[in-house]
């Protein structure tokens, strides 16, 4: 049904109730000296950092323990995360939280991190294993308080209600969605970016674009989803190759920062789509960067997506500046070429071989995506047959 009064019309989405999460953000360059007042603000006396060895050798894990100490607050560390963050570390950080009778967590790293903080925090409050916590919902109990300072601009975990775990046995990644795991406070102090390897600037830079194409393409955007979608991939589409040429450079550091912000802020509240489903499985299998396997997928993803309906991608080529001229399908075609080309030009792979998939690995690959939690949003819904097609053409 569709409303209409002097000729302007509400879209189906006006027409259904939308529900618009974010956690407290504090963002700019020092933001790290806010977290001690943020804890204090959460009643937190106690706190564990959450980080991995990578984040502990940059000045920002000192800083960090330092200001948190003057402000005399009790910190202890848990750095023991890997980057697909895996079962038995969660339960080895609980541990550590339990026995330092800690009452709150700051994780600070990029994604893995935030994820792994997370993680500790559903089982604090909820016990059990964390896998059990698979799907929507499943963890019940309130959380304790959880400040996340992102150190890569893209995973938006930070902002968002999704908590991805490696589960081993399984081979595949596993989807914790849930209100409650959005974190207190999201500080964000674009300065950390500057001490990102190359590589992984242009991994998580990359993801962060995927969560823009796939908020605005989702069945559950809404006009706030698409107005940060559609403001963040045009600031992370200018910036993303400066960014990764020199992260250092403050300028397109501070543009990937709020890029990647207003990405997540879109995609924990329309959620994500097949790239991001038939991502998950890959990275449970061979283990490589999220960002990477997201930008083979993607393009492919679009096609078999625009076929279907083309228009959420011509309003995302306009935001970026791809030529708009021609048919519906024609522009959509074109902005999954440039999607393509942009993630090439920041030195991605192009196929899933590259990133260690061979052709037996795709029929599990494929019964995994179909049952990954991102799926149930996507525009168009495949069948098996038709993941596997997207597989095999990514290849
Ligand atoms: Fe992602």
């Amino acid at each position: 049904m569709q409303a209409k009064v002097d000729g302007e019309e509400l879209t189906r989405s006006d027409l259904r109730v939308a529900k618009f999460h974010t956690p407290e953000i504090i963002v700019g360059s020092g933001a790290l000296a806010e977290i001690a007042g943020a804890a204090r603000g959460l009643g937190v006396q106690r706190l564990m950092i959450v980080s991995d060895r990578g984040i502990v050798a940059t000045p920002w894990y000192p800083e960090l323990a330092a200001s948190l100490r003057s402000e005399g607050l009790s910190v202890s560390s848990f750095s023991e995360v890997s980057p697909n963050p895996r079962a038995p570390e969660i339960s080895a950080a609980l541990e550590h939280y339990d026995f330092r009778r800690c009452d709150g967590i700051v994780a600070l790293g990029g994604g893995s991190v935030i994820d792994a903080a997370k993680g500790v925090a559903i089982l604090a409050a909820n016990g059990g294993h964390i896998l059990q916590y698979e799907g929507i919902d499943k963890a019940t109990s309130p959380l304790p308080p959880l400040i996340a300072a992102p150190t890569t601009a893209g995973s938006g975990s930070d902002v968002s209600q999704f908590c991805i775990v490696n589960d081993v046995d399984r081979m595949t990644k596993v989807t914790i969605i849930g209100r409650g795991l959005v974190p207190d406070v999201a500080v964000i102090d674009p300065r950390t970016l500057a001490t990102l390897p190359p590589e992984v600037a242009a991994q998580s830079g990359m993801d962060a674009i995927t969560h823009c194409i796939e908020a605005y393409a989702s069945v559950a955007h809404s006009r706030l989803t698409d107005g940060a979608a559609l403001s963040s991939i045009a600031t992370a589409w200018r910036s993303i190759e400066r960014f990764v040429g020199d992260p250092s450079d403050t300028v397109a550091g501070t543009n990937m920062a709020y890029a990647s912000l207003e990405a997540g802020m879109a995609f924990t509240n329309a959620i994500l789509g097949a790239t991001h489903a038939m991502s998950h499985p890959v990275g449970g299998l061979c283990d490589a960067p999220h960002g990477a396997i997201n930008s083979v997928l993607l393009p492919h993803v679009i096609r078999f997506n625009a076929a279907a309906d083309p228009r959420p991608y011509v309003d995302l080529a306009r935001a970026v500046g791809v030529d708009d001229s021609g048919s519906p399908h024609a522009v959509a075609e074109r902005f999954a070429d440039a999607v393509a080309r942009l993630s090439y030009s920041v030195g991605l792979p192009r196929t899933l071989r590259a990133v260690g998939v061979l052709g037996e690995h795709l029929p599990v690959l494929t019964a995994n995506a179909m049952v990954d939690a991102c799926m149930t949003t996507n525009p168009r819904q495949p069948t098996p047959d038709e993941i596997l097609g997207m597989y095999r053409e990514a290849l």
